[in-house]
């Protein structure tokens, strides 16, 4: 797949997604987003990737927010559908069926920390720097921020960050939750990598149940997770996968997969 600011590439089931306008600091214009949302739909589709990695060109940008050049013409209306748009691209990254990992390399802002956390596990370089600096330009976190920050490091912090726009270093980051790990930066996308050939080479079924079970928690009660985890738990009990892990483990040997 050929695109003009996006890089994409398949190496061993897993692929690679790199926003690439280092000399934007990344930052997502209406061009990048629309390749988004097609390369994370020709994703879905391609059998032969089981993980996705989303990183930032260059060695100081993630991605620093959406392309501020293309805000400043937004009335009431157009500026509510360009948040619905937004959120719509990274919906479908959150609900992909495959699990993806953000390997955040440098500045995660607004767009950019929303992107990471519309992805499933967040791994950051010990150089990456996380804000929601919306407020500074007189307006709010519109791509999902105020929702799944609020729900992954809790609303006292998530305001913290939304009303001040403080920008939070990679070390803060794991303190409150935000990500999952730090590594040096040399060693980021290959700590990624090893990450996600760990997912794909697991039962693709019982991979992709378990997303949708965790993914439903924001979502139901208790009671409702729990009873729609024993439902999705059975659908895994009917499949070979699950033949074939429970045999391999009892024979002593390494189970092969088949997704089925
Ligand atoms: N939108 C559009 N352009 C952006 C951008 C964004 N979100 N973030 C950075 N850029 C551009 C800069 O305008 C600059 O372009 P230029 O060289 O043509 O002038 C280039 O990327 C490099 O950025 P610069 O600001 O010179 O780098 P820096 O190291 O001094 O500062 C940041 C880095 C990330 C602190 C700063 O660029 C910044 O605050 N960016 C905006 C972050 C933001 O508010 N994001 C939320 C948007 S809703």
């Amino acid at each position: 797949m050929a695109y003009q600011t996006l890089l994409y590439d398949v190496r061993n089931r897993v692929g690679t997604v790199i926003v690439n306008r280092p000399e934007k600091l990344n930052a997502l214009n209406a061009l990048a987003k629309e390749e988004l949302r097609d390369c994370i739909a020709a994703v879905r589709n391609d059998g032969n990737v089981a993980a996705l990695i989303i990183t930032g060109a260059g060695e100081k940008s993630f991605v620093a927010g959406t392309d501020i050049a293309e805000l400043t013409e937004l009335n009431a209306v157009t500026g509510k559908q360009f948040a619905e748009r937004g959120q719509a691209v990274l919906n479908l990254l959150e609900d992909l069926g495959k699990p993806v990992i953000a390997a955040i390399n440098g500045y995660a802002l607004g767009g950019g920390c929303e992107l990471a956390l519309a992805c499933h596990i967040r791994l950051a370089s010990d150089r990456a720097r996380f804000g929601q600096p919306e407020v500074n330009l007189g307006i709010i976190p519109g791509y999902g921020g105020t929702q799944r920050l609020a729900r992954l490091i809790g609303m006292g912090r998530a305001l913290e960050m939304i009303l001040t726009g403080i920008q939070v270093d990679a070390q803060e980051a794991y303190r409150i939750g935000l990500v999952n790990r730090v590594y040096p930066a040399a060693e980021l996308m290959p700590r990624a990598q090893a990450m996600a050939e760990g997912i794909a080479s697991m039962g693709q079924r019982a991979i992709a149940f378990a997303l949708t079970a965790v993914g439903a928690v924001s979502e139901t009660t208790l009671k409702e997770g729990l009873a729609h985890e024993a439902e999705l738990f059975g659908s895994c009990c009917a499949t070979e996968d699950f033949r074939e892990g429970t045999t391999a483990f009892l024979q002593k040997r390494k189970p092969v997969f088949r997704d089925r």
